[in-house]
């Protein structure tokens, strides 16, 4: 499928490691020039750096590592404009980076507890409202915030993510009218549990103390997901592509499921 994503240009969040380092890699094997952006230095740059390094089919779009922390308003402006200025123009947004907290609400201490919803609540209106009215100057954008399943179905371990993953949702379907008007589509895409490389090196070692094979340990694992598998970090890239192209042109508004089958909610 011909996505024409090739010399656009993207701002991808938490981009050093899991979803946003698979989200930036697959950009960029579009020919779309990626800013990457998260928090700590030496992480983010080995990123970056193996991306610029990587060939594919003779693609030279940039790679733009830049560290900020987006719990800062100052730093949001920092990232927005540094983007413009060295990618020329900004087509796509992928909003992506968070800090879970999971454990008992009680046992959460209110610094972690105003993390989560700085990072990932905040963090995502903040990049929307300062990068949005430059793609509707532009009359062009796609906007995706990766959210999460629990938005529809809050688990007791995760309750504070959960509800900012719904007010994300509510946010994502609230926004997407206004941009509408100036040609600027907003999607999201929630992920079910995902395999990361956190979670398949928890996975192997699983399987190695237990001596069972890999695959045996994911489905014991995902027993509670009816397609029994969690879901592949490709799966998220590859929908985030799509959303980005203009292969859909008339969607916006929308919050994509991928979770396996676990939350068969509206
Ligand atoms: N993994 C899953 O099973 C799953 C399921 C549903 C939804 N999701 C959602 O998918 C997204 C990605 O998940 P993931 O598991 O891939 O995340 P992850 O591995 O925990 O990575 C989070 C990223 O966010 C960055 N970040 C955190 N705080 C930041 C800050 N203050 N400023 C700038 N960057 C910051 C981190 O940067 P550093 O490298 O500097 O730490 C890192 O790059 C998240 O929104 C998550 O809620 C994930």
């Amino acid at each position: 499928m011909e996505l024409g994503l090739s010399g656009k240009t993207a701002i991808v969040t938490g981009a050093s490691q899991g979803i946003g380092l698979e989200i930036a890699r697959a950009l960029h094997a579009e020919g779309v020039g990626v800013v990457m952006v998260a928090q700590s230095t030496r992480k983010l740059q080995d990123a970056a750096r193996a991306l610029a390094s990587s060939s594919h089919a003779g693609q030279v779009a940039p790679v733009v590592p830049l560290v900020a922390d987006l719990t800062l308003r100052a730093e949001i402006d920092r990232v927005v404009e540094e983007s413009i200025q060295r990618l020329g123009a900004v087509d796509i947004l992928v909003n992506n980076a968070a800090r879970a907290h999971n454990g008992n609400f009680f046992k959460m201490s209110v610094e972690e507890l105003e993390t989560v919803w700085q990072v990932k609540g905040l963090g995502y209106v903040r990049l929307v409202r300062t990068l949005a009215p430059h793609m509707m100057e532009r009359q062009s954008g796609s906007i995706i915030n990766i959210i999460g399943s629990t938005a529809r179905m809050p688990t007791t371990d995760f309750v504070v993510g959960s509800m900012v993953n719904a007010a994300l949702v509510n946010f994502t379907r609230g926004i997407s009218r206004e941009l509408a008007q100036f040609n600027v589509r907003i999607n999201a895409i929630s992920p079910g549990w995902t395999m990361t490389e956190r979670q398949e090196k928890s996975i192997a070692l699983q399987s190695a103390a237990r001596s069972l094979s890999v695959e045996q340990v994911e489905r014991e694992e995902a027993r509670g997901i009816p397609l029994r598998r969690l879901v592949r970090m490709s799966e998220i890239a590859a929908m985030t592509l799509l959303l980005a192209s203009d292969i859909f042109p008339s969607m916006t508004g929308e919050d994509i499921v991928i979770d396996g089958g676990a939350i068969p909610s509206i």
